[in-house]
């Protein structure tokens, strides 16, 4: 009788040895699976997921901030994934935002368009534990990490100076803006007429936006030629204006008009070369993508980041254009 109860004690406690083995086994097996869910590779390193969301995605100037950001990504081993509305569209940036925030994603860039409508869902973002790097326009009140891209106030001036040396200092000024939305928009604009108002003989007579799209670009200037056959002088603030605003100018063969632009896309810098526009100011969109990228990567490492990294801008004419690698 004992050795029947001794023999069953033993079965039992190699059951539960077994058992014992079996769950130790899995538990293990899942805290790694919930440590890879978490974003852990098998080294023990964590490997981070961050969103850049841009203004409008497939254009120019955005996929140069893509280049930039993906190059820089791949170097310090983050994923990134990129997101934009299709056409220009505030409410679906804002909604862009507000999925990265739900998806608990590492880090968040993003254009900070207008700072009213961003600022509480940067600070929502930064609430959840989730640091925000604005670009290209900033949302300096909000409680982002970093701000990287232009001075946009410096860059209109800068825009505002070569439109006076340009022209001598007199004309009359058709303006056209990428959004009366945009905060670095407003700024261009603000810095440009800072500038050009020092000059009692110039004068902007109109602004029309293009909502960065250079179809309406080529619409809008050329409504405000019609409308104001006095305008000589014409300046965009965002990527494709100029080129909207030469096509007007062919199209209503106003060939002698005066064409400033912005940014260093491919067509501007040719069209620059053959005199057609006479100048722009060019940012650095790859250099802003890359830069922030490498901020997040600093910031991950646990380093103190400054509020603004400012990208330098370059005014471009003729006798300097050949420097510059177009977008
Ligand atoms: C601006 C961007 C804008 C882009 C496209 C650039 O000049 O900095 O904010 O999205 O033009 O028009």
């Amino acid at each position: 009788m004992d050795k029947k109860w001794l023999a069953a004690a033993a079965v039992l406690m190699g059951i539960l040895i077994y058992l014992f083995v079996g769950f130790a086994y899995h538990s293990g097996k899942m805290s790694s699976i919930v440590k890879e869910l978490q974003g852990h590779q098998g080294n023990g390193t964590k490997r981070y997921h961050i969103v850049l969301i841009e203004q409008e995605r497939y254009h120019p100037y955005w996929e140069m901030v893509e280049k930039g950001a993906e190059e820089a990504a791949e170097e310090y081993g983050i994923d990134i994934e990129f997101a934009g509305a299709v056409r220009n569209n505030m409410d679906e940036q804002l909604n862009l935002l507000e999925k990265a925030i739900a998806a608990r994603v590492d880090a968040i860039i993003v254009q900070g368009l207008n700072e009213e409508k961003f600022t509480p869902l940067i600070n929502k973002a930064v609430g959840r534990g989730i640091p925000v790097v604005t670009i290209d326009t900033d949302a300096p009140n909000s409680q982002r990490l970093a701000y990287v891209g232009t001075d946009n106030v410096a860059a209109g001036e800068s825009l505002g100076h070569l439109v006076v040396e340009t022209t001598g200092g007199s004309g009359k000024i058709g303006v056209i803006i990428g959004s009366d939305l945009a905060a670095s928009q407003l700024q261009r604009l603000d810095g440009l007429m800072q500038v050009v108002g020092q000059y009692s003989g110039m004068e902007i007579v109109a602004v029309r936006s293009s909502n960065i799209s250079h179809m309406e670009a080529i619409q809008q200037a050329a409504q405000m030629l019609r409308e104001h056959p006095e305008i000589n002088v014409m300046v965009g603030t965002s990527a494709t204006d100029a080129l909207g605003m030469l096509q007007a100018a062919k199209s209503l063969r106003r060939d002698e008009l005066t064409i400033i632009g912005f940014d260093n896309q491919k067509e501007t810098l040719n069209a620059i070369r053959s005199g057609e526009i006479k100048g722009t100011v060019a940012q650095q969109p790859y250099l802003m993508g890359g830069t922030a990228v490498k901020l997040l990567y600093d910031h991950f490492q646990g380093k103190q980041l400054l509020p603004e990294y400012y990208t330098e801008v370059k005014v471009l004419d003729r006798s300097n254009v050949q420097e510059e690698e177009s977008l």
